[in-house]
């Protein structure tokens, strides 16, 4: 298995098969025990990654440059705003220039909806070299599986069917965030066994196309899946919050017009009301970074229920699963 996915890409989680991801996912937990009892693990040596950002990053860019370092291998970091992308360089020269010159190249292109996921999928058309996705317009696979393997860890890889996830539009004033978190949810969390309630206000619907392929996959899985406009319908008795907030698909040109909608849903925030309306050991995640005061209050956040840094600690473990399979 690890030498057949040598050289897949990894675009979205609905491209692996569920053994894929678990294999990917058994391979983290493995490179994580290892990482902690300092025992080196160079299965990468001399190999070089590009990672290419059309967006900010914290965890993402410093996750995947510590990772391929602690592999063997090494990072170059690509700003496309100084790169010739920005004069108009076409995605199957990049992808074929940057391949001749290594082993992988990822990438974050998540801002346009339309426009990211299409942007990947044309640079893998024309090389050998697997293509990771760093969070698209639609996917954020990287995200999303170090979520699953949070979930894991706190409930256990044979434990996870019939567990509710709550995926939940929060408010936010800082930006138009990128609506691939909770796509990505929606689309992985049914294939492992969970059963999905989605709650936005109304303006916020995922995309069409995301929807559809989220709701087969919970038909196939024989798992649930809702969606409410109401976040305290969500939060009853859920084992997993996801709280956050995302962008309207029509308005990602006009962020203003989007953030002034966005004002008459200001109490859509995660505090410990809601939580309480949950399952007593329910954990609270978010992708991060949080708005708090307005996403989720700091009583939350920094509460019980919260297993953000462990989350955010497996984005390492998880890339390095992935760039060691396939790279
Ligand atoms: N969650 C996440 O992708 O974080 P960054 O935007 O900091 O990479």
């Amino acid at each position: 298995m690890r030498a057949i996915l040598k050289g897949k890409d990894y675009i979205s989680t609905q491209d692996w098969t569920v053994e894929e991801l678990e294999l990917a996912l058994d391979t983290a937990d493995e490179l994580k025990m290892m990482f902690k009892k300092e025992i080196p693990h160079p299965y990468l040596p001399n190999k070089t990654i590009f990672l290419l950002f059309f967006d900010k990053s914290t965890r993402t860019r410093n996750s995947f440059e510590a990772g391929i370092t602690q592999l063997g291998g090494h990072a170059h970091f690509i700003d496309s705003s100084t790169s010739q992308i920005s004069h108009g360089e076409s995605p199957k020269d990049t992808g074929i220039i940057l391949s001749s010159y290594g082993h992988g190249i990822a990438i974050r292109h998540d801002l346009v909806p339309g426009e990211g996921n299409t942007y990947m999928r044309e640079i893998a058309k024309h090389t050998d070299r697997p293509v990771i996705n760093m969070q698209c317009d639609i996917d954020h696979p990287c995200q999303t599986l170090a979520d699953l393997m949070t979930i894991r860890e706190k409930f256990g890889k044979d434990n996870m069917r019939g567990r509710k996830i709550a995926i939940s539009w929060a408010y936010a004033p800082s930006y138009a965030k990128p609506m691939s978190v909770p796509q990505g949810l929606a689309l992985l969390m049914p294939r492992f066994g969970m059963d999905v309630v989605l709650a936005h206000p109304p303006e916020y619907k995922l995309m069409d196309s995301v929807m559809e392929t989220a709701q087969e996959n919970a038909r196939k899985a024989g798992v649930k899946f809702e969606v409410v406009d109401d976040m305290d319908a969500a939060f009853e008795d859920a084992d997993i919050v996801y709280p956050k907030s995302w962008g309207i698909e029509s308005l990602f040109h006009v962020p203003e017009e989007a953030l002034e909608i966005s004002k008459k849903y200001k109490d859509w925030i995660c505090d410990e009301r809601r939580m309480g309306l949950t399952k007593k050991d329910s954990i609270y995640m978010h992708c991060l970074p949080a708005d708090r005061g307005y996403e989720v209050t700091d009583a939350v956040i920094d509460g019980p229920h919260s297993i953000i840094y462990q989350e955010a600690e497996n984005r390492l473990h998880t890339c390095k699963a992935l760039m060691a399979l396939t790279m």
